[in-house]
Formats: C-alpha cells, structure tokens, sequence
C-alpha cells in the first residue's frame, strides 16, 4: 500500500504523513529531506547550489545516513532546497530511492511535492494537504522560535510566498494536487482532526477501489 501526501511547505504534511504511517503500520520517507540533503552537501562543498552541475553532484550523495542531520531544518538549507529541487537532473538523482523506498513491503507513506503526480501516480491514496498562507506562516514561524532561531514573522512569511512560488513555477514536477488527489485544507483544523479526516477520506477511497475491482 502506498499513500502519497503532498502540498505546499508547513501546511501540515509530515506530521500527517507520519500518524499516517503508524496507522496503518507503514514506513514513512519525507521526500523533503532528499532535497534539503541535496542542498546541505552543495552548500558544504563550498559550491553555488543553483549551478546544475554542483547540485547533481550533491544529489548523487544523498544517502539514508544523510536523513537524521539536524542542520537539514534550517531556513537557508530549505530555500537552497527549493533551489536544488527545481534542476531536472537532481529531481531525477532522486527518484529512483524513493521509488525504491515505496516499492518495499509493506508499502510506505511518502510526503513531498509531486509524489501523487510524478513519484508515485498509482499510489493508493494520495491527499494534497494545504491551508493559507498566513497559517502556514505562522506554524513555521511557531515551530522556528520553537527551536531557539531568532525570527520575524514579516520575513519568515515573505520566506514562505518565495518558497511556494518556486515550487509551483519550476517546469519539472511543480506543486500541484494530483487529479485524483483528495484535497485536505488544514487551515481550520489542528493536527488531530486533519488526521480524523485523512483516515475518513483514505477508507472511502480505499472502500471504492474495492467494489470497482469486485464488480
Ligand atoms: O517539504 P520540505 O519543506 O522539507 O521541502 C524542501 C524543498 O524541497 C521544497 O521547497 C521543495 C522541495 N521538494 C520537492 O521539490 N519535491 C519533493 N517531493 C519534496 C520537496
């Protein structure tokens, strides 16, 4: 079983995408880390993370042991990913782990930008989670104090509308829902009832799926 999640930055997708996981007992892989990977190994080789050379370079040494580092979560590390994620040859040095990764029993919830379109379109289920804008700015803005970085939330908001911009503007795999992605808009609703809802809309897809290859 594989259940892609995808949507905009801090609209509440992996902490979906985990209870997710644990629910029904699959792995879970943030994509996102991949790209932020990508993007901390360009900055460390001292190189510009926008030139496609440097980036691929970096993205063939993206590995599992690249996942657990904390300096993934900065703010610079996630604009350079957004950099980095928009060079076609990065996005394809990528694909094949977490092809790989959903391919393994017992299947796998993966959250990202494009999984329900590029990664994995026969996915299960697919749910494009997202909420305004100024409710993501102000998660982020929240989970960034959260971790003792000095923040303005004018900048992290301007931050945010740059970010979405980019992801949605690249030519390969922009941000986009699926068209047979369930849309999730978490703008009113705390992590629990997001949860609630994505398992009501997962059973009845799942439901559906049934009768139309029993009938
Ligand atoms: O979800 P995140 O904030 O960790 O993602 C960091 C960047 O990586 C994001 O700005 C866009 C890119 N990304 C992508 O292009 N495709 C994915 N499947 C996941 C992330």
């Amino acid at each position: 079983m594989i259940i892609a999640v995808d949507g905009p930055a801090a609209a509440g997708k992996g902490t979906l995408a985990r209870r997710l996981a644990q629910h029904y007992r699959l792995a879970f892989l943030d994509t996102g880390a991949l790209y932020r990977a990508a993007a901390l190994h360009a900055i460390e080789s001292g190189g510009d993370p926008a030139a496609p050379a440097v980036a691929e370079d970096a993205a063939r040494r993206v590995g599992p042991g690249d996942l657990g580092n904390p300096r993934l979560r900065e703010e610079g590390v996630a604009q350079a990913a957004s950099v980095v994620s928009a060079i076609p040859q990065v996005r394809a040095a990528l694909l094949r782990f977490q092809r790989d990764f959903a391919a393994t029993p017992p299947g796998a919830v993966l959250d990202g930008r494009d999984i329900g379109t590029v990664v994995c379109p026969d996915a299960d289920a697919k749910i494009y989670v997202t909420a305004s804008l100024e409710a993501r700015a102000a998660r982020r803005f929240e989970e960034l104090r959260r971790l003792g970085e000095t923040v303005i939330y004018g900048r992290v908001l301007q931050d945010m509308k740059d970010r979405d911009a980019r992801d949605s503007a690249r030519r390969t795999a922009p941000l986009r829902p699926a068209d047979d992605a369930i849309v999730l808009d978490t703008t009113e609703l705390d992590a629990e009832a997001a949860f609630e809802a994505a398992v009501r809309a997962i059973e009845e897809k799942l439901a559906g799926k049934h009768h139309r290859s029993v009938r």
